[in-house]
């Protein structure tokens, strides 16, 4: 077994550390004021070269988040007053990282690990796999904060055919989806069984469909709305979508949804279809009204390090903080800011009232 090596790191950046908890805030009034900058704050900053890479909310508002620098999920809180716990974590000789991560039925959550590629994205040793995190067994004391009973973590598959898996999203109790950035297509995964195959393999999930690609990761973030699978393509600088059918067979021909997201990393779906997408690259986060084309910035730079590698959000789901987006952050680790500058991991969070 791996020791909870990581749970020091954090503790100390987080309570020495005074901030704003999402509950104390005063909401905005709401605008469409799409260009308006928002506050960032900062929740949990876990260390020096750190890279936090994707996160899911569970029902009680503790928040999972998956570490791309070693193979680890933790839960961090909301309300930044308990210390963060490690959930699962693996042989960092085994896997590079942990990636896409998201729920399926209640406290069951899907998540990847990455074998290692090299600065191209080319796998080079190992194998990506999926795994199953079940918080349904996991409790802690609310006296002393110590783990009183573990998530119970086991292999769903290897999936042997694939490069580089990054986003994972869920298409239905017992199916999802998951991202190859470098291959550019999607996997459908029954999680009854493990079978998987390529369910969404269009020309804008490619890295390499345009000439010169700034990186070899294409199609990165996915997300369903409405009938549409919506993708990144950071390379690109997309977001993109198809319909498809319940089962993840695309219908249709793809559409481009906005092209001026540069280096565009995952998104999230506000409940009124507004989109907010992490440019982990470019050290920004844009807004999307539905039915527009033209994303606007509303937080972040890229001289700035206060949304140093943005790489994904995702909304709280308690009544006090359905309207905060938490951002995980690599510390812009992928790509220092102005050639040298990085900063610790963090999970930020932003108001979204206003947008
Ligand atoms: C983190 O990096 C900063 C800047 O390089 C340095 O001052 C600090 O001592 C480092 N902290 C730790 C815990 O290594
Ligand atoms: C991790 O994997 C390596 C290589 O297979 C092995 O030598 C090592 O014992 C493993 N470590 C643990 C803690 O299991
Ligand atoms: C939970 O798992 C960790 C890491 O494997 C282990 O050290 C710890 O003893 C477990 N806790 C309980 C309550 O089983
Ligand atoms: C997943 O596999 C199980 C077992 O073969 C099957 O019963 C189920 O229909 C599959 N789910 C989907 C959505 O295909
Ligand atoms: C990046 O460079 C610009 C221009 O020199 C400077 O204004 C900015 O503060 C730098 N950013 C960081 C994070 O060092
Ligand atoms: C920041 O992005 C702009 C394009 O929006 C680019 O022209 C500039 O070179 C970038 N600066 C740095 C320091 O990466």
């Amino acid at each position: 077994m791996a020791p909870l090596l990581s749970l020091a790191f954090a503790a100390c950046s987080l309570l020495s550390t005074a901030f704003a908890l999402p509950h104390d805030n005063v909401p905005v009034a709401r605008s469409k004021a799409a260009s308006s900058a928002v506050g960032v704050n900062v929740l949990y900053s876990f260390g020096n070269g750190t890279w936090a890479e994707n996160l899911a909310v569970r029902a009680n508002g503790q928040i999972l988040v998956s570490r791309l620098d070693t193979p680890e999920v933790l839960q961090l809180d909301p309300k930044g007053i308990k210390e963060p716990i490690t959930i699962a974590s693996w042989n960092s000789s085994t896997y590079m990282g942990c990636l896409g991560i998201s729920e399926t039925t209640s406290d069951l959550f899907y998540v990847v690990t990455s074998g290692f590629v090299d600065d191209d994205f080319v796998l080079t040793s190992g194998v990506n796999s999926i795994w199953k995190i079940d918080m349904s067994t996991f409790s802690v004391s609310e006296h002393t904060g110590k783990v009183v009973s573990n998530a119970t973590v086991s292999k769903l598959v290897d999936v042997t055919t694939s490069d580089f898996l990054n986003g994972l999203t869920t298409l239905s109790d017992d199916l999802i989806l998951v991202a190859d950035a470098y291959n550019g297509w999607v996997y459908r995964v029954n999680t009854s069984t493990g079978a998987y195959s390529v369910a969404v393999s269009e020309e804008s999930m490619k890295f390499d469909s345009i000439p010169n690609p700034p990186t070899n990761i294409g199609v990165n973030g996915i997300k369903l709305l409405d009938g549409y699978l919506y993708w990144s393509n950071t390379a690109v600088g997309t977001l993109n979508r198809i319909r498809i059918t319940a089962k993840g067979a695309p219908i249709g021909k793809a559409e481009v949804v906005t092209s001026n997201v540069p280096k565009a990393d995952d998104f999230i779906f506000k409940s009124d279809g507004v989109a907010f997408i992490a440019q982990n690259q470019m050290d920004e986060l844009s807004v999307l009204y539905p039915g527009q084309s033209e994303a606007a910035v509303i937080a972040g730079s890229n001289i700035s390090t206060i949304l140093a590698g943005v790489s994904a959000g995702k909304f709280g789901r308690l009544a006090d903080d359905e309207h905060i987006l938490y951002l995980t952050t690599s510390g812009a680790e992928g790509k220092p800011i102005n050639g040298t500058v990085t900063v610790p991991a963090t999970l930020s969070w932003i108001d979204t009232s206003a947008f």
